[in-house]
């Protein structure tokens, strides 16, 4: 899809978001619409697997070192946390995974990724009821309505966290001046809950994939990370071996219901309007190993993880 063909609401959200340049983003030599060629799934993939790192924020790193809270990031990667994976989860939290019936082959998986507040309690035969990974956004660890810090929602599997800085920041000024204050409620966390393992996005990574998103559209996009959507697929891609992603490409089921788990009804959560989803939808869509099918009937994608890959 383009932006063009989105209703003409939608389409002002998306030229106010893209006129706004937040996190003063750089466009690179290579530019938008570089890859006119239209890179085929594979080159996409191997693409991504070349020019961006799962990286987490480790103790040694810039000022991290100096404050106490740095003796609670992990020893270990992710990848040594959960040693090589197969076959991997990854559930979008669209309202339209409601009524899919997925929840026994999501939890068939390895590992299982969920974003955010998405819960499984009272939705398991549609989103089933593992959770090996949940990847939550600095907003949501600081909105008070969530309940970070006491839901029992995140106490299960491992948890990594991630905060839009700036294009170009060091780990300094970011630590300085995060959007939401990712830090402090870190170390809260951790302090509470000292054995869950919990990471912090390097958010390198975020840019990294931001670029590769606009030198493969060819159409200027919003200047902000991408979804917590695409940063999750991504993980799984470089974590496992195969990765079944549910509802973010929506199936037949498709609805403006913003999430599977509350009553706000919004297109916007689907077609984006801070997140580039629009277009980072349009690459995975390019990138899916299954047929059409799986995608209209099931909302499934199929990916094959960056190990297998032959670049
Ligand atoms: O809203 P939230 O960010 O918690 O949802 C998790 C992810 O699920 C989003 O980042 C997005 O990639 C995906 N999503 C979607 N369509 C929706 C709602 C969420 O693709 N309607």
């Amino acid at each position: 899809m383009s932006s063009t063909q989105l209703n003409k609401r939608l389409q002002k959200v998306f030229l106010n978001y893209r006129a706004m340049n937040k996190y003063n983003v750089v466009q690179r030599d290579r530019g938008w619409g570089s890859n006119r060629a239209q890179l085929a799934g594979h080159e996409l993939l191997c693409m991504l697997k070349e020019r961006t790192n799962v990286e987490t924020l480790q103790s040694h790193q810039g000022p991290l070192d100096v404050v106490d809270w740095a003796k609670y990031l992990p020893v270990q990667n992710l990848s040594e946390e959960l040693g090589p994976l197969k076959n991997c989860a990854v559930v979008s939290s669209a309202g339209s995974i409601q009524r899919s019936s997925l929840g026994k082959e999501i939890d068939s998986h390895d590992a299982v990724l969920r974003f955010n507040g998405a819960p499984v309690l009272r939705y398991a035969d549609d989103v089933g009821k593992k959770t090996t990974l949940r990847l939550i956004n600095s907003q949501v660890m600081a909105s008070e309505n969530h309940k970070f810090l006491d839901n029992p929602l995140y106490t299960s599997g491992i948890l990594v966290a991630w905060d839009p800085a700036p294009y170009y920041a060091n780990l300094s000024e970011w630590f300085k001046k995060p959007d939401y204050p990712i830090f402090k409620r870190y170390k809260e966390y951790r302090q509470r809950h000292p054995n869950q393992p919990f990471y912090i996005l390097h958010p390198q990574v975020q840019w990294r994939l931001w670029d590769i998103i606009q030198e493969n559209t060819e159409e200027r996009i919003q200047r902000n990370p991408p979804s917590s959507g695409f940063l999750g697929t991504f993980l799984m891609l470089s974590l496992c071996d195969l990765v079944h992603v549910y509802e973010y490409l929506p199936s037949r089921r498709q609805t403006d219901l913003c999430h599977y788990y509350e009553k706000f009804h919004d297109a916007a959560c689907t077609l984006g309007a801070y997140h580039p989803l629009l277009f980072e939808k349009n690459l995975v869509k390019r990138m899916n190993q299954g047929s059409d099918l799986d995608i209209i009937l099931h909302g499934k994608v199929t990916l094959h993880g960056f190990r297998t890959l032959n670049c």
